[in-house]
């Protein structure tokens, strides 16, 4: 089958499978395989598909995040390897990185911790775009922890990675930032299968997490990635907790998502 026959069918069985996008969806996977951009493959459409296509097309019929189905995803500069260990990095939390980098500007080797790092997106941005921050990235799920380090170590990104909870907000930072679990759990069935059939759950849902870091964190500047909804509630718990200069910044959808203070 050519590389021009295979999108058709890829498309077609993508769009059946209920994926959002399927035809984008099928040009990256095939551009993944052939190893070049989307528009070189759309150069390469009379050349054969390789084989290797097919099963790639199918994990990502079962609706399996096309970042897992890829092996890598794009944050902001980094491309960071991405499976089943941790939460995909998700555009809304590019913003969550542009509110510290501003808040930063004026520190000289800040001590920035990123709680429940993941992928160690946030902290591997930060440390990308200032290399004078010293930053540490924590996360109490030990695989996620694997694969921070391995993008940290990939990437050849100098920040500390340890296993740890969220007492580590205590320890003494300049800057906490968290994208912490804040998906209700009376949410979970109505989530996409792409979300609720792939994602570890742990890295999803949770509440009250947000209150309970500002509560133990020692830091001067606290920076939070919110849900839909929630980021009045969270400013309001900042305030009564004694936070000033309180903000709330929305994604590139409008929706309020990052809420920060100082104290
Ligand atoms: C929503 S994910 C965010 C991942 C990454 N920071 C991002 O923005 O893509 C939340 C992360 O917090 C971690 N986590 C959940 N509860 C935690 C806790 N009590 N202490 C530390 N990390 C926790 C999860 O394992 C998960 O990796």
């Amino acid at each position: 089958m050519t590389v021009g026959e295979a999108l058709r069918l890829a498309e077609q069985r993508l769009g059946e499978a209920g994926v959002d996008t399927p035809r984008v969806d099928a040009e990256l996977l095939l551009a993944h395989v052939l190893g070049v951009s989307r528009t070189g493959m759309h150069e390469r459409r009379s050349q054969e598909a390789p084989d290797e296509f097919d099963d790639l097309l199918e994990r990502r019929v079962r609706r399996e995040p096309l970042a897992y189905v890829l092996g890598e995803w794009g944050f902001r500069r980094l491309v960071l390897h991405t499976d089943a260990r941790a939460l995909v990095p998700r555009p809304e939390t590019e913003v969550v990185v542009e509110r510290c980098l501003a808040l930063l500007r004026d520190e000289t080797e800040p001590r920035v911790l990123d709680l429940g790092t993941g992928t160690g997106a946030i902290a591997l941005s930060i440390a990308d775009e200032r290399p004078d921050a010293r930053v540490t990235a924590v996360d109490s799920a030990p695989d996620a922890v694997a694969l921070a380090r391995e993008n940290a170590e990939r990437l050849d990104l100098d920040i500390e990675v340890r296993e740890g909870d969220l007492r580590a907000a205590a320890e003494g930072w300049d800057l906490v930032v968290s994208n912490p679990p804040y998906v209700h759990a009376d949410e979970w069935e109505s989530l996409q299968p792409e979300i609720r059939d792939w994602e570890p759950r742990d890295a999803l849902v949770g509440e009250g997490l947000h209150e309970e870091i500002a509560r133990l964190a020692s830091t001067r500047l606290l920076v939070f990635e919110v849900g839909d909804g929630q980021a009045d509630h969270v400013a309001g718990a900042l305030a009564s907790l004694g936070y000033a200069d309180i903000a709330i910044t929305s994604d590139l959808a409008e929706e309020d998502r990052v809420v920060e203070g100082r104290r």
